[in-house]
């Protein structure tokens, strides 16, 4: 009996109207548009503005015109994963209110914490439940509103991120496509580099916390940028190795978007040209879960059935992992 492999059959992202540019942003803190292109690649980012609207409400968006691109109820829908690392609350679970602004009564769902590398954890777990057999419609959807945890004074940050969703749908395939193989990695070194000082539990917030900016992003970018060159490029080049599969057979490189530099390295590394890379940062900035989904929607007309994906990611925890996908469908 042949395998049930996990395959991506309809995606869909949603990125806010509001385009904040590098030029709006030299009239906030001590920074210009050439510095800003030069180091990182990013001319724009995507912000999302209204009040009460938050991380569940891009994410809705993404996971409606999935289940109509597909011609699916959102009824149909067995089990949705978010991927955040902004959460609409602490609790409950943000995929939980996904699941009730779409209309999917009849899936469960959780989130996934894993930064930056949250959507392909997701997708590995949503891959899982449908190579068991157990379920037949798995949707992920990695969703941020970076906006709400940026620092509007810190110049070292508030450059880098967006805010964003995309989704995919995960259905059985018999026939070898979708995620044929994953190598995930986790360590906690990167805790000190990357992450919210005040707003958890060790540290719940105050006045105090509030006023010292402590529940903003703190990134300390030449170690996290040093540790993501080398756990991005080494994962992708890993994945190829143990799957045999050489540069020509790989038809894309899907990364994570936290720097163009960062890219080019790990597209290097494999030996891949240039015209290889879907890229998304220029526009949208680092928008975290979003940045691969985002990318597989934004480039999915170059898509072809049979093509080979190697997903990449790397983000806060130190988190970092690659994907090696088959894509399903000509689109
Ligand atoms: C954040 C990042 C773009 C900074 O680029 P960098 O080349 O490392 O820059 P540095 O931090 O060394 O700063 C270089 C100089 O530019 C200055 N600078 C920092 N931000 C600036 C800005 N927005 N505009 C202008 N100058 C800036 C610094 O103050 C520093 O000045 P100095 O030399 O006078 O001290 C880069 O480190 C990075 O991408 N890090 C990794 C991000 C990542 O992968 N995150 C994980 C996933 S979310």
């Amino acid at each position: 009996m042949s395998k049930i492999t996990a395959a991506i059959t309809a995606v869909q992202g949603y990125v806010p109207e509001y385009v904040l540019t590098n030029k709006e942003l030299e009239k906030m803190v001590d920074t210009n548009d050439e510095w800003i292109v030069t180091r990182t690649g990013i001319k724009e980012r995507r912000i999302l503005k209204g009040e009460g609207l938050g991380t569940s409400d891009m994410a809705t968006m993404a996971v409606n015109g999935l289940c109509e691109k597909r011609g699916i109820s959102p009824m149909e829908i067995d089990l949705l994963i978010c991927a955040t690392t902004t959460p609409d609350h602490v609790f409950p679970a943000t995929a939980n209110i996904i699941c009730d602004k779409a209309g999917a009564k009849n899936a469960f769902g959780y989130d996934i914490q894993a930064a930056c590398s949250g959507f392909l954890f997701s997708l590995v777990t949503g891959s899982k439940f449908i190579e068991s057999g157990q379920y037949k419609k798995v949707v992920v959807v990695g969703a941020d509103k970076m906006s709400s945890i940026v620092d509007y004074t810190d110049r070292a940050t508030c450059i880098l991120f967006g805010d964003g969703s995309g989704a995919v749908l995960l259905e059985p395939n018999m026939e070898g496509f979708g995620v044929l193989d994953s190598i995930l990695k986790s360590d906690g070194i990167g805790k000190q580099y990357l992450h919210q000082k005040a707003g958890g539990s060790v540290k719940p917030p105050t006045h105090q916390t509030i006023d010292a900016r402590e529940h903003y992003v703190f990134q300390d970018g030449q170690p996290v940028f040093k540790f993501a060159v080398k756990g991005m490029a080494d994962v992708s080049a890993d994945i190829m190795e143990k799957n045999n599969l050489k540069a020509d057979d790989v038809a894309w490189l899907v990364p994570h978007q936290a720097n163009k530099r960062i890219i080019d390295a790990t597209a290097n590394r494999m030996g891949l040209s240039a015209d290889k890379v879907m890229l998304n940062i220029e526009r949208d900035g680092n928008t975290t879960n979003g940045t691969i989904p985002l990318c597989l929607w934004e480039w999915e007309k170059k898509l072809h059935k049979g093509d080979n994906l190697i997903l990449a990611a790397f983000g806060g925890g130190f988190t970092w992992g690659s994907i090696w996908l088959k894509w399903a469908y000509n689109s």
